[in-house]
């Protein structure tokens, strides 16, 4: 069913998070790369959701910086006096606001875009709806339901009889409502319960008052998962993870060993290209098609054009472009610097705020020396330019179109021209006899300090 009206999200995010120990407060905790709160900002926003208020603590400048950056509204609940509070806590900011809302908690990453729309859906059917989830986790308010299905009542775990701990029907949380209603039943509820909390699990009874029903939304536990602790964290993140390289696979992206990749919410990896074991994507990298990462690299910033093959054992970092068939080998570092078509960089070398030439080669050792402890220098590489092994180039320096570079050099100053050769190797000294003289000498010098002894 296709919903019109204005979309509006509240994301309550003015929970303390002290199980996490962090200075960083809790929804600011990155899952593959993107915080916390970043996902749910964007999962309500997929879901067709326009406005995002979000409900901060006091203490929540940080958390209101990052989502006003993503377009976000921000308001404060003074004190954390439960769920209900919190979501009332929105109400100034969404005043005069006649379209439809949904309650998100900030703290629970892996809820899918498709479930928030189910919750909309549902709400326009009926006049409210939450989400639901099968657990038998005590850490849930149960979901109790009426013979037709919609819901009678949410009973929080510790305030619930013992046959409603039986249930294993659980709230998500989730709560799609038409926005001004919704205000109103919040400005009704009660802190009558255990904790002494306004539970926004109340708000459903408020509106049966006004003969408003709320349908019962299924959705998968795994999306579920709220991030209260560092072990929480981690399983929001392995689960992200199974997500990332299953979409991975199915857009026909080879992996050997998918469970050992680890990826980042934006990485974008063509159809076709290779992923081997033990490979991590930090933020912000495109692998092109038919492009082939090798085991254990680091990529972050950087995009890898078609064919190419990087690794193993290499690290491209911010501002690293490969480009197409290159290849960047093991122990190789590439940073701010694009790599012509068809270059090769196979070992141990550093390339950093540099240009490589289509099809150059740089051999193994060589480094450019951009940086003199104050400022950073650009190196130049021409197409087809050979460098030789070992070789340190002092930048700004530029190595013109198909110039050579003798293995061992340190090329600083004006440029190599085009097609020369140009080294600063130490001229070769030979003396005939040397070293047997040298080995004569020392083993008798051994073999009389040991008899004196
Ligand atoms: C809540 C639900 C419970 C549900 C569970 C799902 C209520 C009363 N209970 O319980 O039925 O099964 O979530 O995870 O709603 N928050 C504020 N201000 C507050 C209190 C909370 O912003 O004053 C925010 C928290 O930061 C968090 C969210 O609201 O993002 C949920 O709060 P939490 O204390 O975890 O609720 P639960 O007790 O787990
Ligand atoms: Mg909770």
């Amino acid at each position: 069913m296709v919903f019109q009206g204005e979309r509006v999200a509240v994301i309550l995010a003015a929970g303390m998070g002290t199980r996490m120990k962090s200075a960083l407060p809790k929804v600011l905790h990155k899952i593959a790369g993107k915080p916390i709160i970043g996902h749910v900002i964007d999962a309500v926003r997929a879901a067709g959701v326009d406005r995002i208020v979000v409900v901060t603590a006091p203490g929540g400048q940080s958390v209101r910086d990052y989502a006003a950056a993503l377009g976000a509204r921000c308001v404060v609940q003074e004190a954390q006096l439960g769920t209900g509070h919190a979501a009332a806590a929105a109400r100034t900011e969404l005043a005069g606001f006649d379209g439809h809302l949904v309650i998100a908690y900030g703290d629970m990453p892996l809820v899918r875009p498709e479930t928030f729309a189910a919750s909309f859906d549902a709400q326009a059917r009926t006049g409210m709806a939450i989400v639901a989830f099968q657990s038998t986790n005590p850490s849930y308010g149960r979901v109790i339901a009426e013979q037709d299905g919609r819901l009678a009542r949410i009973v929080e775990y510790r305030d619930a009889n013992a046959e409603e701990r039986q249930i294993t029907v659980c709230n998500a949380g989730i709560m799609a409502a038409p926005a001004s209603d919704f205000f109103r039943w919040c400005a009704h509820l009660t802190n009558n319960n255990s904790q002494g909390e306004y539970y926004l699990t109340d708000v459903p009874l408020l509106a049966r008052r006004d003969n408003v029903a709320c349908s019962i939304v299924m959705a998968d536990e795994a999306e579920m998962l709220g991030v209260n602790s560092r072990s929480e964290l981690a399983a929001a993140e392995g689960e992200m993870q199974r997500r990332l390289r299953s979409a991975a696979l199915a857009n026909a992206v080879g992996m050997q060993a998918p469970d050992t990749v680890f990826l980042s919410h934006d990485t974008v990896l063509e159809s076709d290209c290779t992923i081997g074991p033990y490979v991590v994507f930090g933020t912000g990298v495109t692998v092109k098609a038919g492009a082939e990462i090798r085991a254990f690299s680091h990529l972050e910033e950087c995009v890898v054009h078609e064919g190419a093959i990087i690794g193993p054992y290499a690290r491209l970092r911010p501002g690293a472009d490969i480009g197409r068939d290159a290849h960047i080998g093991n122990f190789v570092e590439v940073k701010a610097t694009k790599v012509g078509d068809g270059a090769k960089a196979n070992h141990l070398t550093y390339l950093g705020d540099a240009h490589v030439g289509a099809g150059a080669n740089i051999g193994a050792g060589t480094i450019t020396c951009n940086y003199d402890g104050f400022f950073k220098y650009r190196t130049e590489i021409g197409a087809g330019a050979f460098i030789g092994s070992n070789s340190a180039l002092v930048a700004p320096v530029t190595i013109e179109d198909g110039a050579y570079i003798g293995a061992g050099s340190t090329i600083s100053g004006a440029s190599v021209p085009k097609d020369a050769l140009c080294f600063t190797r130490a001229p070769r000294k030979e003396i005939e006899g040397w070293a047997l003289e040298f080995r004569t000498r020392k083993s008798a010098e051994k073999s009389a300090s040991k008899k004196g002894k």
